[in-house]
């Protein structure tokens, strides 16, 4: 069964890549929002070795006190973000599928040393399945602006690390980017900075997100979706730089996963899963192939199991 199951999975990552690629070179795909700049040599397959290595050349960039025009704007950034200092040796990164319901995994997850979670993903009424353990965040800036997640006073993000992201145009500036972000993030980070100066909050550069946009389409036959990965492979990347190990937690679905998108709400829509926006089959794809861990442990128990970049030598 779990053999069976495998096999469909990779076939509809297979399928849906294969699907978005036809739609980019018919022309149709001819959106560029981003107005991403690629240009692909010969292509060759790569080993996990270069994916990780891959990984490892876009390094975890935030935006500094010191960096314009947030220094000319007073934006008080602490210093030392995202606990740069500390290095963990378990990480648990818990995506918000659905397929972690009827999981059992909570106890898991909170055995590890670090665990990272995103946007308005609870434990609370979950944690049997999800744990109850949160050191980071990673959010979208629709989280950060919309008002029903009411960012600043609600405490899911109070009291733990929060990496926000949100994309600039491939080759734009900071100062591009502050004046065209995509969502108004950076009134309500300044207020955040504001009334909450000790805040480990920090906030992606938007380069890298290219960058990782790049490692997933070098290390694809097929023509990407040209916009910026998922919250959920930020969080991997990150955790990859920062732990010994790094497991996944329902990324690549198990044979638990049904249509429904989120453990926490019950909104249905495979997109979720398969990805309709950001390019989230060649995400899964990739850190599926750089899995260390059973077939019985990804697609029965549902986690992958990955080295930290730091037992890598490049
Ligand atoms: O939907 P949201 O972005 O808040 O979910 C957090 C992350 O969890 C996503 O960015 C995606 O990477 C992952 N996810 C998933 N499958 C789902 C729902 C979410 O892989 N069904």
């Amino acid at each position: 069964r779990t053999a069976e199951f495998k096999t469909l999975l990779l076939k509809e990552f297979h399928r849906v890549l294969m699907s978005d690629s036809k739609v980019f070179t018919s022309g149709l795909n001819s959106q560029n929002p981003y107005d991403v700049h690629y240009e692909r040599g010969q292509w060759k397959e790569r080993t996990k070795k270069d994916i990780l290595c891959a990984l490892g050349g876009v390094s975890v960039q935030t935006v500094t006190a010191e960096d314009e025009p947030f220094k000319m704007l007073n934006y008080n950034i602490p210093n030392d973000p995202l606990q740069r200092h500390r290095t963990f040796n378990t990480c648990a990164v818990v995506t918000s599928a659905g397929s972690l319901l009827g999981s059992n995994l909570g106890d898991f997850i909170d055995s590890h040393d670090m665990v990272l979670r995103f946007n308005n993903a609870p434990t609370e009424n979950f944690t049997e399945d999800v744990g109850s353990k949160t050191t980071f965040r990673v959010l979208n800036s629709q989280v950060v602006t919309k008002p029903e997640y009411n960012f600043l006073d609600n405490p899911l993000f109070n009291g733990v690390s929060i990496l926000i992201w949100d994309p600039a145009n491939y080759s734009s500036t900071l100062d591009e980017w502050y004046h065209h972000p995509d969502f108004p993030l950076f009134p309500v980070y300044k207020r955040l900075l504001e009334t909450r100066p000790q805040a480990d909050v920090h906030l992606l550069y938007p380069n890298v997100l290219w960058g990782l946009w790049t490692v997933l389409q070098d290390s694809s036959p097929y023509r990407l979706r040209r916009n910026p990965p998922s919250s959920g492979f930020t969080g991997v990347w990150f955790a990859l730089h920062r732990c010994n190990r790094v497991r996944v937690f329902e990324y690549v679905p198990s044979a638990r996963a049904t249509r429904r998108c989120h453990y926490h709400a019950p909104r249905t829509d495979t997109a979720c899963t398969l990805g309709a926006w950001h390019p989230l089959a060649q995400e899964k794809a990739l850190t599926e192939r750089i899995r260390e861990n059973s077939d019985i442990d990804v697609f029965q128990r549902g986690f992958l199991d990955l080295p930290g970049l730091s037992n890598i030598n490049c």
